[in-house]
């Protein structure tokens, strides 16, 4: 007796910390109540008539209700009359009420798009919101709840959103042993651990809700260096079941497969793409995913890349490979994610390597076929030009793939707001058809007749609590798909967005760490990998500083040196007309300007151009001197982020701050070894000083040398 009434106060104890622990998983849909004066914007809007549908609008329906009721502690009334409501939500409501304008408002949004509009109906102001399909209806429901989550007045309103790209992937690099490749928030959410299903759909839906919140519509569940097994009946069964869970979402699956299936896993003597009966193969196993999933995506393939399966190895091209899978697709509406991330060890400039590979073959690919090009030419790097594919192919779909998991950019450990460095590329102009034909015009449509327009982030998601590892990290995850819904919505207001959504209102919160996360990514930039380096990174973890590994018999495309080419002359890869000439790859005036060192932006000039150390730059500084002058601006950056969100302490929950901060704590240090070890190694060239205004290294270049970097606690 005595024991259970114990027991019965210990729980009544925990209960609270439970409701109010703030671990990070419900990510930016919290729902906790809004400031009051918010709170009093939203009021009297309770009433609600909700047009019954789908299970697509059951969710925006439950959605606005869970919102209004953590928000604003109000329950909504649903009516089934429109007179009594003040929000009506639904297609048919122009059939049903005169709204002015909403006809032709419908007629601009598109299948996926909605409008939310103030109106007059009887005398009495109410908001509709409206779309041509259940999608939209969902899509328009979170972006009502967004307003109410940001603080937005509701008057007034007249908005006709539709998104630019049709397809907004997230890539799951997951390995179906449950690793993740590249992850840095613990295992996959998918894989190996498919018999706790059941228990795991609550914590499915949140990640569902998240996405569709932002309007991604599209998931890849498994790594692009895919395991042939996925195609086995016993997996698409389990595709099919997480089909089933996100459709409600709007949420389509899509598989990364193997090149080489028909032969590892279907018994054939190889996966030639023109062998009739390796064509046949991929139609009974299209035919099959279909008939478990009639929704399924498509496939996304990684062939003749890094040592992954393609045509190439029967001697056939890409577009050959592509078209075989796209034909196996096409009757279904299936689409193919041709990826574009290829080089090989002999080739000359990998900068240079897709575009050479790709660009040829343009117009050969078939309509269901998507051309998947990283946003720059190497590899994700912290800072890269556009890739010069972008604009270069008219007659195929392409798509932009970024990487929102920080391989390259201190993993999960690393403070680094990314909606900048999309951005950056998106709004880059490849003048291909003139001034303004940026990166964002020459993928979603908007210049080139392209059948899909589409785009794709490799996923920074986890079985962490918080999903991503650091608390920040959710911010990428949000923002891409923010940018993927618009790519023209500004990077510091969508941090606005979500810092109101994730922490808190405080105006004396949000302004100061919107400071932090706007100049985080050039932080990053500038500790790392300023004026155009790369590659600089640990041969084994991609992690740390290592601008000096040489490995034994080793791809030389992989060793730091082959990028900074540092030498007693100088440092810089030269890519200009005297060098490996990528620079004729990029449409004019930009070929000049980069191959030109004066007018090369010095943001990128160690990317164009090899320099003496002791070039001038603008500022007068040589060269030498103006890079000790980034890697410590860069360290002195994450100082002042550092100082910046200790002055908040209190104004959040404990949990989350101590979190972040000693995230901040890591970053700090780190900063220092990356400074110390790149500028320490590449003055063993220069045989500069470093400024003596500068404060002193804190290492020497032996020690960090010798570090043995331990990967298993930044995992
Ligand atoms: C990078 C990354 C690999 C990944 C590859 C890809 O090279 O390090 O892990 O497989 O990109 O995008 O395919």
């Amino acid at each position: 007796m005595r024991l259970k009434k114990i027991l019965l106060i210990l729980w009544m104890l925990i209960i609270p910390l439970i409701a109010f622990s703030e671990t990070g998983e419900r990510l930016w849909l919290r729902y906790n109540p809004l400031p009051d004066d918010v709170q009093a914007r939203y009021a009297g809007l309770v009433s609600v008539y909700f047009e019954p549908g789908s299970s697509t609008v059951n969710v925006a329906r439950d959605e606005l209700n869970k919102a209004f009721r953590g928000l604003i502690g109000g329950r909504l009334q649903f009516q089934d009359n429109i007179k009594k409501s003040s929000l009506l939500i639904g297609k048919e409501i122009s059939s049903k009420a005169d709204v002015d304008g909403l006809d032709e408002a419908l007629k601009k949004c598109g299948s996926e798009g909605y409008v939310i509009k103030s109106a007059e109906i009887g005398g009495r102001n109410k908001i509709i919101i409206s779309a041509n399909t259940d999608a939209g209806i969902l899509y328009g429901t979170f972006a009502f709840i967004r307003m109410m989550q940001t603080g937005r007045s509701p008057g007034n309103l007249n908005i006709i959103e539709k998104p630019k790209y049709d397809l907004r992937l997230l890539n799951h690099w997951d390995n179906l042993d449950g690793t993740v490749e590249r992850g840095y928030a613990g295992h996959s959410i998918w894989w190996n651990r498919e018999k706790d299903f059941d228990d795991l759909k609550e914590h499915y839906r949140i990640y569902a809700r998240a996405n569709a919140s932002v309007g991604i519509n599209g998931t890849v569940l498994n790594n692009v260096n895919a395991d042939p097994q996925v195609l086995t009946h016993d997996y698409i069964e389990k595709f099919a079941r997480f089909a089933d869970l996100l459709r409600p979402y709007n949420i389509k699956v899509y598989m990364s497969v193997n090149f080489s299936s028909p032969a590892i896993i279907g018994g054939l003597e190889d996966s030639d793409p023109l062998r009739e009966e390796v064509r046949q193969w991929w139609k009974q196993k299209v035919a099959e995913i279909y008939d478990l999933i009639p929704d399924f995506g498509g496939f996304l393939v990684k062939a003749n890349s890094e040592g992954q399966p393609g045509p190439q190895d029967y001697g056939r091209t890409h577009a050959e490979g592509a078209n075989m899978m796209a034909e196996a697709l096409e009757p279904y509406g299936g689409i193919v994610m041709w990826r574009a991330f290829v080089y090989s060890p002999s080739g000359d400039d990998r900068a240079k390597q897709a575009y050479n590979e790709f660009v040829p073959l343009d117009g050969k690919f078939h309509e269901n076929v998507i051309v998947q090009v990283k946003n720059g030419p190497v590899d994700f790097q912290p800072r890269e030009p556009f890739s010069p594919i972008f604009g270069a192919m008219e007659h195929t779909s392409l798509m932009i793939e970024f990487q929102i998991t920080q391989e390259y950019l201190g993993f999960s450990d690393h403070l680094a707001y990314l909606a900048p460095l999309q951005k950056e590329c998106l709004e880059s102009d490849t003048y291909v058809k003139g001034p303004g034909s940026t990166v964002a015009k020459t993928t979603d449509g908007s210049i080139f007749n392209q059948a899909h327009s589409a785009i794709a982030g490799v996923a920074n998601i986890g079985r962490d609590i918080n999903w991503t590892g650091h608390h920040f990290a959710q911010a990428n995850w949000y923002a891409y798909g923010r940018l993927a819904w618009d790519h023209t919505l500004a990077a510091d207001n969508i941090a606005v967005e979500w810092v109101k959504m994730t922490f808190s209102h405080a105006p004396d919160f949000v302004q100061p760490v919107l400071n932090i996360m706007m100049r985080s990514r050039e932080a990053v930039v500038n500790y790392m990998t300023p004026l155009g380096l790369h590659h600089l990174m640990g041969w084994g973890h991609h992690y740390g500083p290592e601008p000096w590994t040489d490995i034994e018999n080793a791809r030389p495309d992989w060793l730091p040196r082959y990028y900074h080419n540092a030498s007693e002359y100088g440092i810089g890869f030269d890519r200009s007309e005297s060098g490996s000439n990528a620079v004729e790859q990029y449409s004019e005036p930009l070929r000049s300007m980069f191959n030109n060192p004066g007018t090369c932006p010095e943001n990128l000039i160690l990317w164009f151009h090899h320099l003496p150390w002791d070039y001038r730059m603008s500022s007068g500084l040589t060269l030498w001197d103006e890079l000790c002058y980034h890697y410590y601006h860069g360290v002195e950056e994450v100082r002042l982020m550092q100082k910046k969100w200790d002055r908040l302490a209190g104004m959040i929950d404990q949990e989350r701050f101590d979190h972040v901060q000693h995230k901040l704590k890591i970053q700090a240090r780190e900063a220092v070894w990356w400074r110390d070890a790149c500028l320490l190694y590449f003055q063993t060239f220069s045989g500069m000083p470093i400024s003596y205004e500068l404060e002193r290294p804190t290492h020497d270049l032996q020690e960090l040398m010798e570090l043995e970097f331990d990967m298993t606690h930044h995992n």
